[in-house]
């Protein structure tokens, strides 16, 4: 098992390159499987989900060829079988992207069940709503969603979601990329990462207008072909190492970002007293001064992002005065706050709202990540704390952020990754 030893108290100087989206890339390889040929698909970052997500799809037939660090091609003529390894699917949240593209492509597929869930209930029922009004039959059956159709192909149909969904949004969007005839989805979600795959699956042949707004207009085709594309930087990765040099002081170069992105993180750090200067595609990002409190909602974008949730919280236990966050997407995405509670931090939580009293520092303590965005928020915790602080599970961190003790050693932080042996390394299934 690995751990991050962190020396916190010191201010983050120098820059950071940000790599591809988690988010974007566990949607755009699976959805190689729509494509008859080889996708080349650039700027991956180098994530554990990322070696699942491959695992899976070579497992399926798919031939995978590693050109370098995050350059793959995905040769998806040849696949095997709709019917995707139990232990692997299982692992990993995403794994629900491959009914659609399975779907999309077969008119078939078996899956491993997502698996239970770590921040509050988790349903895909609006995938489900999506796929059955596309013409296919889902049920569960020993662990596997297995979805179906009659003749091989579904048929376009008007799909209106009852809750606004990144993962409904974009799985609907590849079962339905070569469906017979014409598909709108209502009420999707906008995120970057959807425009993403949008971008993708067009690059290969599809007919998709839309992506970025609340209607998304599919025109099914027969086909698509191969092609080579790249992966948007990650908004979230980017906006974490934002929160961290608001959090420790100092003046970091965020590089590789679309400025556009991050504009809700931007804002409400900028609220917060942290200067943010935006040129091409790199912010410039300074605290000097004090930090002050700040009010903050999640929503779906453009609103501020639950996956910054935890890491905008420990700033504001460092801020002036009584901060109010609330939580909209999630219903339980604060199960990071104990491990706060045992660096200092005086946050009360009730339901989905987290009352934050700003405390002077932070102190050094043992501390363990619960999920991605909760490991991502103790690592900035240490930072800015005083002392010494041991943080464990940090292999769930190690699923979203590439290289983040190199990226931060970068900045000037005293982190390392030690190995403790003897302890499991099995993650809770799921989780991202
Ligand atoms: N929901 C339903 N029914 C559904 C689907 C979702 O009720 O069929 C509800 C959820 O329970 C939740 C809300 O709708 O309350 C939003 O869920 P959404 O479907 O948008 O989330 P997701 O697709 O499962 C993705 C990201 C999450 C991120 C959310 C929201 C991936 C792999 N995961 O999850 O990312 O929090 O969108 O933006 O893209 C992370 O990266 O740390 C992470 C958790």
């Amino acid at each position: 098992m690995t751990k991050y030893i962190v020396q916190g108290g010191h201010p983050l100087f120098g820059e950071v390159e940000i790599s591809g989206a988690k988010n974007a890339a566990v949607a755009i390889l699976p959805a190689a499987l729509l494509v008859d040929g080889v996708c080349r698909i650039e700027n991956i970052p180098q994530i554990s989900d990322v070696t699942l997500s491959l695992k899976i799809l070579e497992h399926l037939g798919a031939g995978i060829r590693v050109i370098n660090r995050h350059t793959v091609e995905i040769d998806s003529s040849h696949i095997r079988s709709t019917r995707t390894s139990y232990e692997l699917a299982r692992k990993m949240r995403a794994s629900y992207y491959l009914i659609g593209a399975l779907l999309g492509r077969f008119g078939q597929a078996e899956v491993a069940m997502p698996g239970g869930c770590n921040f509050g209930v988790r349903p895909i029922d609006q995938h489900v709503k999506g796929f059955t009004a596309l013409g296919a039959k889902v049920m569960v059956e020993g662990g596997f969603i297995n979805a179906s159709t009659e003749n091989g192909r579904l048929k376009g149909a008007n799909i209106y979601l009852d809750v606004v969904s990144v993962g409904a949004t974009m799985n609907i969007m590849m079962a339905a990329v070569r469906a017979e005839g014409n598909t709108i989805i209502e009420n999707a979600a906008k995120e970057p990462h959807i425009v993403d795959l949008a971008n993708f699956l067009n690059s290969m042949g599809a007919n998709i207008r839309g992506a970025g707004t609340d209607t998304i207009k599919i025109q099914g085709v027969d086909r698509l072909r191969g092609g080579s594309y790249a992966i948007i930087p990650d908004q979230i990765e980017a906006g974490t190492y934002m929160a961290a040099v608001a959090a420790t002081g100092g003046q970091i170069l965020v590089k590789n970002i679309i400025p556009k992105h991050m504009d809700c993180i931007t804002a409400k750090l900028v609220e917060m007293g942290v200067e943010v200067e935006e040129r091409e595609d790199t912010l410039l990002v300074r605290r000097s001064g004090p930090l002050q409190k700040a009010n903050v909602k999640t929503m779906p974008y453009p609103g501020f992002p639950t996956d910054m949730q935890p890491q905008i919280t420990t700033v504001l236990c460092l801020a002036e005065g009584t901060s109010l966050v609330t939580e909209s997407v999630w219903n339980n995405r604060y199960r990071y706050v104990d491990e706060l509670k045992r660096m200092g931090a005086n946050i009360q939580v009730d339901d989905k709202t987290a009352v934050v009293e700003g405390v002077d520092h932070l102190t050094g303590a043992p501390i363990q990540a619960c999920d991605l965005r909760a490991g991502a928020a103790l690592v900035i915790a240490a930072l800015a704390a005083q002392g010494e602080s041991e943080i464990s599970c940090v292999q769930y961190i190690e699923r979203g952020y590439e290289d983040i003790v190199t990226k931060l050693q970068g900045l000037g932080a005293t982190i390392r990754a030690v190995e403790v042996p003897g302890e499991s390394e099995e993650l809770e299934a799921h989780i991202g």
